[in-house]
């Protein structure tokens, strides 16, 4: 190399008050010290960063009709907005198990279950994917209610580290669980064109499937890779130069949108494993037993609607909901995360 060769010198970055991490750029992520902060957020209809707001809590509610001394499962345990509902209606009676499959968020949110005096006496939290249900049941015996809050959390949506928004820089993993299998950016480099093609229709009803899967795989094979967040948005920009100017914008957002959602439900096998807990649920309900799921895409919500109904034909389950409830325009308009949420119910004969 010649040393002459002037060395790439990094840009110095301006040190003045602007945080530079996601840790510090946040004060909402102290949320006790901030408390005035996170009601503007929430007053706009957003999300504070590294927190979750529990949906349709009223409707789930209102469905379970909680009584102090049941027992509980929440098998998507997130923030723990839910249980914490779910935990004040059992009044200190009844037992609350909860699982989720983030090993990152899930120690922060049993430490802030503990903090308001949820402890092991009525909350037993376990890192575990919800389609091993029937482990927890093994030792908790039938559970008079069971609920599922589909999808990722707003905490892992805004944390650049885990790679599952096209919005922020970082690398592009999509795990919820890190721990296990391979990060998006490796599975694209195992996958052909057609098979890249097939899950973004199946899991996205991505309109330029093969448009974007054409550029991914054009891209890697010119020894380029996809290892950011930012790698494969350039990719969908580039696959989607052909779109008029005045469209192009939106129709990229769009399309990034469901193609980080195609290659998440991917990722984590997420029909995969909502299939075999739907399965085992009618095995883990007490008779009377009721569950509520909330999705957000119609794939999932079509995999519970086909699963209650069956097992209603069959009259394992006794009721089903008509169709899927949609948070109340109120909710929709104050969170706008909530705005794809559909509820499901069912009640095992
Ligand atoms: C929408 S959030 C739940 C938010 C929660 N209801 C609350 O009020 O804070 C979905 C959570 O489910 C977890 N999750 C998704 N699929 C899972 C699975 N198969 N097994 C266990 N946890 C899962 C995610 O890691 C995420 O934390």
């Amino acid at each position: 190399m010649d040393n002459t060769e002037k060395k790439h010198q990094r840009r110095i970055r301006y040190k003045g008050t602007h945080p530079k991490s996601f840790e510090a750029k946040y004060k909402e992520l102290e949320p006790e010290k901030y408390k005035e902060t996170i009601a503007k957020v929430i007053e706009k209809g957003m999300t504070p960063a590294g927190m979750h707001r529990p949906i349709c809590v009223t409707e789930i509610l209102d469905f379970l009709d909680i009584k102090p001394g049941q027992i509980g499962m929440d098998a998507t345990l997130g923030y723990g907005g839910h249980s914490e509902e779910l935990l004040k209606k059992l009044n200190g009676k009844g037992h609350l198990y909860a699982v989720d499959q983030d090993p990152i968020e899930l120690p922060k949110t049993k430490e802030r279950l503990e903090k308001l005096g949820y402890n092991n006496q009525i909350l037993t939290i376990n890192h575990l994917n919800f389609s091993e249900i029937d482990l927890i049941a093994s030792v908790s015996g039938q559970f008079d209610f069971v609920i599922a809050d589909l999808g990722v959390s707003s905490m892992q949506i805004d944390n650049p580290e885990r790679g599952f928004s096209f919005k922020s820089g970082g690398p592009l993993d999509l795990r919820m669980n890190p721990k296990v299998g391979i990060s998006a950016s490796m599975r694209l480099k195992e996958m052909t064109k057609d098979e890249i093609e097939g899950m973004l229709i199946e899991n996205a009803d991505e309109p330029y499937a093969k448009e974007i899967a054409t550029e991914i795989v054009s891209h890697l094979h010119k020894g380029k890779d996809i290892a950011l967040t930012s790698d494969l948005y350039q990719v969908i920009c580039d696959a989607l130069k052909f779109i008029p100017y005045r469209d192009r914008d939106e129709e990229i957002k769009k399309s990034s949108q469901r193609t980080f959602q195609a290659i998440r439900i991917d990722i984590n096998h997420e029909y995969e494993v909502l299939y075999e807990f739907l399965e085992k649920l009618p095995t883990v309900l007490k008779p009377n037993g009721k569950v509520a799921i909330l999705t957000f895409h119609s794939g999932e919500d079509r995999l519970v609607k086909k699963s209650f109904q069956h097992y209603f034909r069959e009259g394992i389950y006794s009721a089903v909901s008509d169709g899927p409830i949609r948070p109340s325009m109120d909710e929709q308009s104050s969170n706008s995360r909530a705005r794809s949420a559909k509820l499901r119910w069912a009640i095992k004969s």
